[in-house]
């Protein structure tokens, strides 16, 4: 048995349509994710017993206990398939921690996949797909990569065909933002509007045609003008800095900016490679390009 290495991309959703609030406390959505190349790296190495380490960006605010999503991925491989957990997980991060970008959904996708491959269990794609939905909603996507819909709580997934590659800058912040809390302020927000916050108050959500023909397009131009997220206002109320942070993104020349997910990450959509290396001089050292789609889950070793 030698050491498994898989490298897992971030995500960010060109669209987030938010359903109402269900029974059981979850949001139908309509979400069009696209992983981007920003990654992190799962290494499952021989051990006794299972262990979390992790290296990189943020790392401070990254739990190395069974709270970790990469080590409930592992718990669960190893409980269906009547093995032993026994393996040290190393995580070395690159995609904002609590930013987001499904940073900790990736980690959980690639532990999945490093320890299937350490124990030899040979789980199937169906398998494994099942797993990470168990894991959370953005999981099953951190599996596949590339463009896909996500409906239901956004684990049930649809691929999207994407026309070309999409350049994007994105700027992190210090503090993440928790993502049941920007869920709870949206259903908030949208009380106080008076216009109640459940499935029955709010419209279905849809994948909304003009963005998906962009993507198909591979246009940026048509993308940016398509780009929407039913949770930045929340996330914008839990935290007003982020609009500053929008406005100088497109007052430099940005296409479009968004806030990624659930924040507090921002994206913005450049028109190719060059603008997007000047957008990063104009953001310092919180900001970081990649562009899109980007492969799903992939063995490195
Ligand atoms: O599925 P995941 O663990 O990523 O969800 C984290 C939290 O985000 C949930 O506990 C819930 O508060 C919120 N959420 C939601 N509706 C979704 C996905 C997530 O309300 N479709």
């Amino acid at each position: 048995m030698t050491a498994v290495t898989v490298r897992v991309p971030a995500k960010v959703n060109v669209q987030l349509a938010v359903g109402g609030r269900r029974e059981d406390g979850f949001h139908d959505l309509a979400n069009v994710f696209l992983a981007v190349g920003l990654f992190d790296e799962v290494t499952a190495a021989p051990a006794r017993g299972l262990r979390i380490t992790a290296e990189g960006r943020g790392v401070d605010a990254v739990p190395l206990d069974e709270s970790n999503l990469a080590a409930k991925a592992a718990l669960a491989l190893a409980r269906r398939h009547g093995v032993a957990p026994d393996a040290h997980l190393h995580i070395a991060k690159d995609i904002p921690v609590a930013g987001g970008m499904a940073g900790g959904s990736a980690d959980a996708a690639g532990a999945l996949v490093a320890c299937d491959a350490l124990w030899g269990t040979g789980a199937s794609r169906e398998e494994m797909l099942e797993i990470c939905a168990e894991l959370g909603s953005d999981v099953p996507f951190s599996l596949v990569g590339g463009a896909a819909l996500g409906v239901g709580r956004g684990d049930v997934l649809t691929p999207l065909e994407v026309g070309g590659e999409f350049h994007w800058v994105f700027v992190a912040s210090d503090e993440g933002l928790s993502t049941p809390a920007v869920y709870r302020e949206c259903d908030r927000l949208r009380r106080a509007a008076g216009g109640g916050d459940s499935a029955a108050d709010v419209p279905a959500p849809a994948a909304a045609p003009a963005l998906l023909a962009a993507l198909r397009a591979g246009d940026p131009e048509e993308l940016a003008g398509a780009l929407a997220n039913d949770l930045q206002a929340a996330a914008l109320s839990l935290r007003p800095d982020l609009a500053e942070t929008l406005g100088a993104g497109v007052a430099a020349g940005a296409l479009a900016g968004i806030v990624s997910g659930s924040g507090p990450t921002v994206a913005f959509l450049v028109s190719d490679e060059d603008a997007a290396d000047k957008l990063v001089l104009t953001f310092g050292p919180a900001a970081r390009a990649a562009s899109s789609p980007a492969p799903g889950a992939t063995r490195l070793r």
